[in-house]
């Protein structure tokens, strides 16, 4: 085991390293509570730490409070070293965080004892932290994989209805375009009849009403287009994607999200050269991220505006999704892409949106994702695709705080 022993005191500090050296742990010291919170901080921090109560600056039990109060670091079985006037203080130290204390000078036998139990606890610790890191992966992939399940029967369902749909939109627009020549052909027969007021209304209004009716026919065919696109079949390989079509698409999808709370702006760079990748996956990001572009818009309870860009990077493409919706507290933005965070209510959200999108962008196209946010103005989402399809680098904010 890895033990830390912090004590001021040179010679306590040694003879407590050489017992334990001699009991067979690895046992590093500090000669103050600085020293022994950055050891802590370490990556492979000792389980155990064993900390005198009287330090200069920062004593035993403010160590054991910073230590609990980071909710990062691993956890560490602590034991505070008191001398005999102190232990009326021991309330404190316990309250602090510590889990045990030894007295001092202390007893060999009693000091081996009390080890064995904190070696226990340490390692009872460390494997419920495992399991629970464990089972926070697996209701990832779960919720990874309901999500791929209910979008992939939607997606069965959508290209079904966009089937159904589309073959009496093609005769309605045939029969609509063929009653618009006949008018055409007719209209100089109806000349002769002027100063008729109803047939003049009919000669006012008839082609209006057939213009109409072709737009909204048009207007048909593009949803139905867009849902038959979207509804694509999961491909096994990337694909060479016009990126740009994926995303008029699944803004056209994503309408009735939208529609209602924000207009939509778009930017599209004609020259982005077309780009490998999984293109349902890619569409599925999109879609989350203007889901929530929306929500975050119809918090404000005022119509916003969604702007969706694309543009030509060096070696990448990159698209962004801007909102003039509430913006991301501070306090949620290291939080936002872990898997279930969400301020929604139950039902409204489940914290996947974003997640999913990690990973489809970082770890399926070795792409980036981040943004910028500013609390009450909006929030601005970027995501890089490499063009070669291969990518090289990290994500920045994986190697920040999310490693998974
Ligand atoms: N554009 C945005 N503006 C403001 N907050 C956002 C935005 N996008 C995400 N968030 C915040 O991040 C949280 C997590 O987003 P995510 O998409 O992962 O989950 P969700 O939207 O809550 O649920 P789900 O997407 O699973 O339905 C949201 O609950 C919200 O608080
Ligand atoms: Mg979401």
């Amino acid at each position: 085991m890895r033990v830390l022993i912090a004590d001021d005191d040179p010679v306590s500090r040694l003879m407590l390293q050489a017992t334990l050296r001699k009991w067979g742990h690895d046992a590093v010291v500090a000669c103050d509570g600085r020293e022994a919170l950055s050891i802590l901080e370490q990556d492979l921090s000792p389980e155990l730490a064993i900390l005198d109560w009287m330090m200069p600056e920062i004593d035993g039990p403010e160590v054991c409070r910073r230590i609990r109060q980071n909710s990062t670091s691993s956890p560490v079985y602590i034991m505070l070293l008191t001398a005999k006037s102190q232990r009326e203080d021991l309330i404190v130290g316990l309250g602090a965080g510590a889990d045990d204390y030894i007295p001092k000078p202390f007893n060999h036998q009693e000091l081996y004892a009390r080890l064995q139990v904190g070696f226990r606890v340490a390692d009872l610790q460390r494997k419920l932290a495992d399991r629970v890191n464990d089972l926070e992966i697996a209701l990832m992939r779960l919720g990874r994989a309901q999500q791929a399940r209910k979008l992939e029967a939607l997606g069965q369902m959508a290209s079904g209805i966009a089937h159904e749909i589309n073959t009496p939109t093609q005769y309605i627009g045939d029969n609509v375009r063929f009653l618009q020549d006949s008018w055409t052909e007719l209209r100089p027969f109806l000349g002769c009849q002027a100063g008729n007021p109803d047939l003049d209304y009919l000669i006012r209004e008839v082609p209006k009403a057939i213009d109409e009716s072709l737009q909204g026919i048009q207007k048909v065919g593009k949803i139905v287009r867009a849902m038959r696109d979207f509804a694509h079949p999961p491909s096994e390989n990337k694909v060479h994607t016009d990126i740009n079509h994926a995303v008029l698409t699944t803004i056209t999808v994503a309408t009735n999200e939208w529609g209602y709370v924000a207009d939509i702006e778009t930017s599209l760079d004609p020259q982005l050269p077309r780009t490998p990748c999984f293109p349902g996956e890619i569409q599925q990001v999109l879609l989350n991220l203007l889901v929530n572009a929306a929500h975050a818009i119809a918090d404000t309870q005022q119509k916003g505006v969604i702007r969706v860009a694309t543009s030509t990077q060096t070696d990448s493409i990159e698209i962004r999704v801007s909102d003039s919706g509430r913006g991301i507290p501070k306090e949620y933005r290291e939080k936002v892409f872990e898997p279930f965070f969400t301020t929604k209510d139950v039902g409204e959200g489940t914290g996947q949106g974003l997640a999913v999108a990690y990973s489809v962008i970082v770890h399926q196209h070795n792409g980036k994702i981040w943004f910028d946010s500013e609390s009450g103005k909006g929030t601005t989402f970027y995501i890089r695709l490499p063009i070669d399809g291969i990518g090289s680098g990290k994500n920045e904010y994986e190697e920040a705080h999310f490693v998974r």
